[in-house]
């Protein structure tokens, strides 16, 4: 008994001292961190110092212009990052900036909700602009259910869409989406949700180039797509051949991409999935000897989404509207909605029901970078804020169902899930919706 009581004193006696022992080894690291600052023979490590640049400057009066860059390009060196930054922004006045929420309820916070009357909103093969990449169908998939699901915002209604209202909104003007091979899904599927409402001979489509554009006569209106995977200009700019082996972009330049938009009515924005890829090679425009830096994805994607914003206040006739559809998930490892399972989204027939999921593919990391530029920007860029809604959506992605480029190989066919597509979507499908949001925002 005596032990017993004996023990239990002593118990809080041994933690005090531990606890003394950790204050005062706190104490005695932070007492020798103060000696190494002020040892006089100490060197204080210098600071590499931050130097801004002013982005999207035509070339200077004397000074020849900077080569274009395009997929031959090569660095002549790589150093390491100098840490220059992009100075943008004319503050705008604090009324403007403060961001206002006219809406009532947050139209990405909600479910998913099984609709098979009003889902899906076209039939893949009614589509002519379909993409083998993304008929699943058309390429095998026989479960079909991942076409009925309907977006259903917590407090509030979605609004219907309207085939012919949205054609009322694009009268006389230029809609173009901007970005990489998802923002192409999410171009495909306005298309393929539009066309229903136009008569066969009075519309029109480029051949596939760097931009492509469906063309209305009876409305007198063009719904466009430009491949700029990262936003800025960059080797990569080449709609069919950019599969290389080094990124290079410009990070202070987005004038050879604007030049293409800068006519657009309505411009829909994305960038995220080309940045993950791992370091990218800077080719800052004053640069004339093909000196690269070489900088972290992130780093990098936020140089570019600076060089954007800083093209959208200074340079962009005010009147013209502005969206940014954020990350696109992707569904790569199974283990995230699965625990202990070693696939990915091969297979999966309907999505995920944990509120609030959130896998690796959508970088956090990224996204409060893409916060802070967005906060910056105001109430000036629309956000259709994709992330969640799209990351309970394992079902979504073609898997095997698409057309491959490449031959598969015997050992790739015997395992579905290693040549499986987690990353684009499929059609009818996710992107209607996140048109359905863009539609609810116009
Ligand atoms: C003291 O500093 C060393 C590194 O200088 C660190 O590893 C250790 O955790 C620190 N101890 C405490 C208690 O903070
Ligand atoms: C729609 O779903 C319901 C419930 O799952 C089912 O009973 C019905 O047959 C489906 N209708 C169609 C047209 O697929
Ligand atoms: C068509 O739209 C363009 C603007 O995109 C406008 O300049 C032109 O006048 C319009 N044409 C007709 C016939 O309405
Ligand atoms: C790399 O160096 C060569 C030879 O000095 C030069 O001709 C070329 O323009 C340089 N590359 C770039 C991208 O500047
Ligand atoms: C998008 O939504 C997520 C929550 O799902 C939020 O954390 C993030 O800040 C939003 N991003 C923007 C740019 O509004």
């Amino acid at each position: 008994m005596y032990r017993w009581n004996r023990k239990k004193n002593q118990f809080p006696l041994l933690v005090l001292v531990f606890l003394g022992f950790i204050v005062c080894s706190i104490l005695y690291n932070e007492s020798s961190i103060r000696q190494i600052n002020h040892d006089p023979d100490r060197v204080p490590r210098k600071q590499p110092a931050v130097t801004f640049v002013r982005p999207n400057q035509l070339a200077r009066r004397g000074k020849a212009p900077v080569g274009v860059l395009d997929r031959f390009s090569r660095c002549n060196s790589t150093r390491e990052y100098s840490g220059r930054k992009i100075r943008w922004g004319e503050a705008a006045p604090a009324s403007e900036r403060r961001r206002v929420d006219l809406e009532r309820c947050n139209v990405f916070s909600g479910r998913w909700v099984f609709d098979n009357a009003s889902f899906p909103m076209y039939g893949e093969s009614e589509c002519p602009y379909m993409s083998d990449q993304l008929a699943c169908h058309k390429h095998g998939r026989s479960d079909l259910d991942y076409q009925h699901w309907r977006w259903q915002p917590h407090n509030c209604n979605l609004k219907r869409w309207s085939v012919t209202e949205m054609w009322e909104k694009l009268r006389g003007k230029r809609l173009m989406f901007v970005g990489d091979s998802l923002n192409r899904g999410q171009w495909i599927s306005m298309l393929c949700l539009l066309q229903s409402a136009t008569s066969e001979d009075k519309r029109s489509i480029t051949p596939n180039a760097a931009l492509t554009i469906f063309r209305s006569e009876e409305y007198n209106a063009t719904v466009e797509f430009l491949w700029a995977p990262l936003l800025v200009e960059s080797n990569s700019d080449d709609p069919v051949n950019h599969r290389l082996d080094e990124r290079i972009i410009r990070p202070d330049s987005i004038l050879k991409h604007a030049s293409q938009w800068e006519h657009a009515d309505i411009l829909v924005f994305n960038t995220y999935l080309w940045w993950r890829q791992g370091p990218v090679k800077l080719l800052w425009s004053d640069d004339r000897d093909g000196d690269c830096e070489e900088l972290d994805g992130l780093g990098a994607m936020e140089l570019a989404m600076e060089t954007w914003a800083d093209w959208v206040t200074t340079k962009l006739d005010p009147r013209k509207k502005v969206l940014f559809v954020t990350m696109s998930p992707t569904h790569l490892w199974s283990r995230e909605w699965k625990p202990g399972s070693e696939g990915n989204c091969y297979s999966e027939q309907a999505p995920i029901n944990v509120e609030g999921h959130w896998g690796a593919g959508s970088d956090l990391p990224t996204m409060r970078m893409v916060d802070r530029v967005l906060g910056k920007l105001g109430p000036r860029v629309s956000v259709v804020n994709i992330t969640q809604l799209s990351e309970y959506r394992k079902d979504g992605h073609p898997s095997i169902y698409r057309k491959f480029w490449e031959a598969l190989k015997p050992e790739q066919l015997s395992n579905p899930a290693s040549y499986s597509d987690c990353i684009h979507w499929c059609l009818p499908g996710v992107p209607d919706v996140w048109n359905q949001l863009l539609f609810h925002h116009l």
